[in-house]
């Protein structure tokens, strides 16, 4: 695996796997590696030729008071296992190589109505920092695909509505999340979990699936559900942030007549800030 940090070298490379109609595929990371995104590298491996993960941690994504310089950095770990995992080339820009007029100067990608909604309230300008990061990497790159984690469900439904908006021809291409055997979703912040927490932390995917069997049930009441989720979000120990029902396809509400939605939730265990989401296809 060859490891490049600018943009230049990484388009010189590019270009000879180009010249030989060679497909990329991108992987999107922040580092600190696990198994959730090996999942995605493999997918990647899978559909297209070659394979470049990037590990950017990205600035504009982080709120003021949230853990930019805290974030894990575990970059010899994260090496040795897209080496094994047969990764082409792993992309490792700088601050000043992605946002050359600055992190705060640069030019703002912005997904209006659905940044602003579940996460986007409670992490203002988060969902920002991401388009601004995703378009410039998309641009850099120009893969045949993208692989995005489905853990990230807002995530992935503002880099859709961006590839759509802005007409890229790049196909998006959403993997499953991965879990540990008690059902938690892989996260790197799950390493803020205490014992306790780690204990609890399952919780969040119980209400999840709880909702999910009630509306395969037939239950419509999407407010009181949403209620009931919250409680028992509250009850595992979590502060919630939110337990929501919501179109699978837009995060619009739903009406009784939907058929495919997610049930998504957020909160905290003490440090940490978890997220996860179930489908329900009716
Ligand atoms: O999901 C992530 O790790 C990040 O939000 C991403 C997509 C790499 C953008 O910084």
């Amino acid at each position: 695996m060859k490891t490049v940090r600018t943009i230049a070298s990484l388009r010189e490379n590019l270009q000879g796997w180009r010249k030989f109609d060679e497909t990329i595929a991108l992987v999107p990371t922040m580092g600190n590696l696990h198994a959730g995104h090996l999942s995605l590298v493999g997918v990647a491996g899978k559909i297209a030729d070659r394979v470049v993960v990037s590990i950017f941690v990205n600035p504009t994504q982080f709120g003021p008071t949230e853990d930019f310089a805290s974030y894990p950095r575990t970059l010899d770990s994260d090496r040795r296992q897209l080496t094994r995992a047969k990764v082409d080339i792993l992309f490792l820009p700088s601050v000043a190589e992605m946002y050359p007029y600055g992190e705060r100067g640069g030019t703002v990608v912005s997904v209006p109505d659905l940044s602003d909604i579940l996460c986007g309230a409670f992490r203002p300008g988060h969902f920002d920092g991401v388009a601004s990061v995703v378009a410039r990497l998309f641009n850099i790159v120009q893969p045949d695909t993208a692989v995005f984690g489905q853990k990230d469900y807002q995530q992935v439904a503002i880099v859709q509505r961006l590839q759509a908006d802005l007409c890229l021809p790049i196909r998006i291409v959403v993997a499953p999340t991965a879990r540990d055997p008690d059902g938690l979703a892989l996260s790197s912040r799950n390493q803020y979990l205490d014992a306790d927490g780690r204990a609890r932390a399952p919780g969040m995917h119980q209400a999840l699936r709880a909702c999910a069997a009630r509306l395969r049930d037939g239950e419509r009441e999407f407010t009181a559900l949403e209620t009931y989720g919250m409680a028992d979000l509250a009850s595992a120990g979590f502060r919630p942030d939110y337990f929501a029902i919501r179109n699978a396809v837009d995060l619009s509400s739903p009406t009784a007549t939907s058929r495919k939605l997610v049930v998504l939730a957020a909160g905290h265990l003490g440090r940490a800030r978890l997220i996860d989401n179930v489908l329900v296809d009716l």
